[in-house]
């Protein structure tokens, strides 16, 4: 046999046995990535599920009304005056006509929310002169002796201020911008552009009075201010 002959028998006699274990089946590369994936379909969705309840949940304020830290609740009552106080500082004007512009019947305040919520939820109560009763409390003392109005000017959103009127000589409220003037009892408008145009009286605050004389705003207001009343 020849030396080419000897190598080429060789070869062919030097094959390896079949093994008995199969060998492992290559994995898809679309298997590759659902098995080891940076963050599932399903985690995502729960993430988003979970990060919606918390984020609810902080909208919720501790009063419970949803968005309450953005919007500040109204008031339901605030105490203003007591009434012995109120009455003794129209007695002090009463006899003063025309020595001064009487304006001390009266006393601001803000309500249902405060100066920081916005300057057009002022308001003016005041002392009604003598022979004139709140229609809304047309017999309980001492509520009948007075009234409490928001003070936006329903013309073009000026503030009103207590004031006496020396033509009619009523007290009356007017506003320093273009001369409105709105009558004291009910807050009719009565001269002024408020009174040309025809516009809304000014909005109505509800009074209570306790055992002791202290008056409080109580409830919403009747009208809108810079609106008035339309009922
Ligand atoms: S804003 Fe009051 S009269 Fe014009």
């Amino acid at each position: 046999m020849l030396m080419d002959d000897k190598k080429a028998s060789a070869s062919t006699t030097t094959t390896p046995p079949p093994s008995s274990t199969p060998p492992p089946a290559s994995t898809p590369a679309s298997a590759v990535r659902i098995k080891n994936p940076l963050i599932s379909r399903r985690r995502f969705l729960q993430g988003a599920v979970a990060a919606s309840v918390v984020l609810a949940a902080a909208s919720v304020g501790a009063s419970g009304q949803i968005l309450g830290p953005l919007i500040p609740s109204s008031s339901t009552s605030e105490e203003i005056i007591d009434w012995t106080t109120l009455d003794n500082r129209y007695k002090d004007v009463k006899g003063k006509v025309g020595e001064f512009q009487p304006i001390n019947y009266s006393e601001f305040f803000y309500y249902p929310y405060d100066s920081s919520v916005s300057p057009y939820y002022k308001n003016v109560i005041a002392r009604l002169p003598d022979g004139l009763v709140n229609p809304l409390h047309p017999s309980e003392e001492p509520l009948k002796h007075v009234v409490a109005f928001n003070v936006t000017c329903v013309h073009l959103r000026c503030l009103v201020n207590p004031g006496y009127d020396t033509a009619s000589g009523e007290f009356r409220l007017q506003c320093p911008c273009h001369g409105s003037q709105y009558r004291l009892v009910d807050g009719v408008p009565v001269a002024g552009p408020a009174y040309d145009l025809g516009l809304n009286p000014l909005p109505e605050v509800q009074l209570s009075v306790d055992a002791n004389g202290k008056i409080s705003a109580v409830g919403t207001l009747i009208g809108e201010p810079g609106i008035g009343r339309t009922q």
